[in-house]
């Protein structure tokens, strides 16, 4: 079966050469072929190009779905890398708790936040945590999103650490978006653990991570690197038994003070580190010219009204930059990468060529799936949306809360919401 999309107005993010990222100036890069044609086989993209050399392209003998893409444009499907979907339950009573004064880590200290959810997770059954994930996973597909990353961090003990990871198995085995999945046992310290953080690390270290390995649950290992949480000391005690496992660690680091944990990061070849609100000169060091992929969270920067990640002196720095939703009950409830996108802009002062690099070729990366998805290229996976009738690029982040996205594209099918 093929479809053949023609008439787009604007095709974006056509991969000119392979690139696994872009950093620095080239962020500002993005190809586009306007009045272009694309085909879809299967479930891969065949070919595409300016509509002039769309006869050249595919034999009249070739089955085709044709769609009329006039007026609108086409982009590859978002990439959303860092994601904590599958939780227990919403924490509206924290975000009101906020309004009227508390911050984010009094809650956490008062038990609230992680361990709030990590309680109500061991009354969940599997399957009620996939029934809800999957309409979280439906609501951001109709928002773009064609790949996502989940990390598990709201079990705290082995059990509820593997019943997670076992949800996130079963949505990556059903979904039609792709999943990666991300082993987050050292998301918060449990409440009986509290005076003795580095028997949590051996729990951690000695029971979870063999485990999650011998049932290849994740592909990744992840840690809370930040003050009030884990230790740089305890972080990287974590990365290299996750190493030894086979997990290449991407980690949350630098949410909330300069605690040494973009370094730890770097230092064990992280694929990611995550948040990056706090950043100064050694940190910028440490990650110039390094594999680990500078990714910040607009969503809970905005929601927690925190301080900015410095976006525009990373990007002058020379440094890569990719965005996420972060989508979570605590300090992000939303998973819609358009208005990530926004924020990107209005926020961080990024172009918007600079915003479309950092949620889809860039993030593609952060998650490892660069190769296949986070461009328009030849052989990619079909992860697409068409937008409704949009002026040029600048239009989408412009339109803050707009839902511009008219139809969605994954594995090469139309979806029908
Ligand atoms: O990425 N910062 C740590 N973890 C999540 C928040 C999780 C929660 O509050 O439930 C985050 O923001
Ligand atoms: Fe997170």
């Amino acid at each position: 079966m093929k479809l053949l999309l023609e008439n787009i107005k604007e095709l974006v993010q056509v991969e000119d050469e392979p690139v696994a990222f872009r950093a620095g100036k080239e962020m500002a890069k993005v190809n586009t072929i306007k009045n272009a044609f694309l085909i879809i086989s299967d479930e891969l993209i065949q070919e595409f190009g300016p509509m002039e050399n769309l006869k050249d392209a595919y034999c009249d003998d070739d089955l085709l779905v044709e769609i009329d893409c006039s007026n609108r444009m086409v982009y590859p499907s978002y990439c959303d890398s860092h994601t904590h979907i599958v939780f227990p339950g919403s924490r509206e009573k924290e975000f009101v708790d906020r309004i009227k004064g508390l911050s984010y880590e009094e809650i956490a200290r008062r038990g609230g936040g992680i361990l709030n959810s990590a309680k109500l997770m061991q009354e969940k059954t599997e399957e009620e945590l996939y029934n809800d994930a999957m309409n979280r996973i439906l609501e951001i597909m109709k928002s773009g999103t064609g790949a996502v990353e989940i990390k598990s961090g709201y079990g705290l003990t082995t059990e509820s650490e593997i019943k997670m990871l076992k949800v996130i198995k079963w949505i990556k085995e059903t979904a039609p978006v792709c999943v990666r999945s991300t082993f987050l046992g050292a998301h918060a310290i449990p409440a009986e653990y509290k005076n003795n953080p580095s028997k949590y690390v051996d729990l951690v270290i000695n029971e979870m991570i063999p485990q999650v390995a011998a049932e290849e649950l994740a592909d990744f290992i992840d840690v809370f690197c930040d003050q009030g949480f884990f230790s740089v000391e305890d972080t990287e005690r974590i990365l290299m038994a996750g190493i030894k496992h086979g997990l290449r660690p991407k980690i949350h680091a630098n949410e909330l003070g300069l605690t040494g944990g973009v370094q730890a990061g770097v230092k064990y070849n992280a694929l990611s580190v995550d948040h990056l609100e706090h950043m100064g000169e050694a940190e910028f060091k440490a990650l110039k010219g390094t594999e680990t992929m500078p990714t910040v969270l607009p969503g809970a920067a905005f929601f927690l009204n925190m301080k900015l990640s410095p976006v525009r002196e990373m990007i002058e720095a020379g440094l890569p930059v990719a965005m996420a939703s972060d989508y979570n009950p605590g300090s992000s409830p939303s998973g819609n990468m358009n208005f990530i996108s926004s924020l990107g802009c209005i926020k961080y002062n990024m172009l918007p060529e600079e915003v479309i690099n950092a949620t889809t070729l860039n993030s593609a990366y952060a998650m490892g799936i660069s190769d296949r998805l986070g461009t328009i290229a030849r052989g990619k996976t079909a992860n697409l949306f068409v937008t409704s009738d949009m002026p040029g690029i600048e239009y989408l982040p412009y339109r803050f809360a707009a839902d511009l996205i008219e139809t969605v594209i994954l594995n090469g099918e139309i979806q029908n919401f």
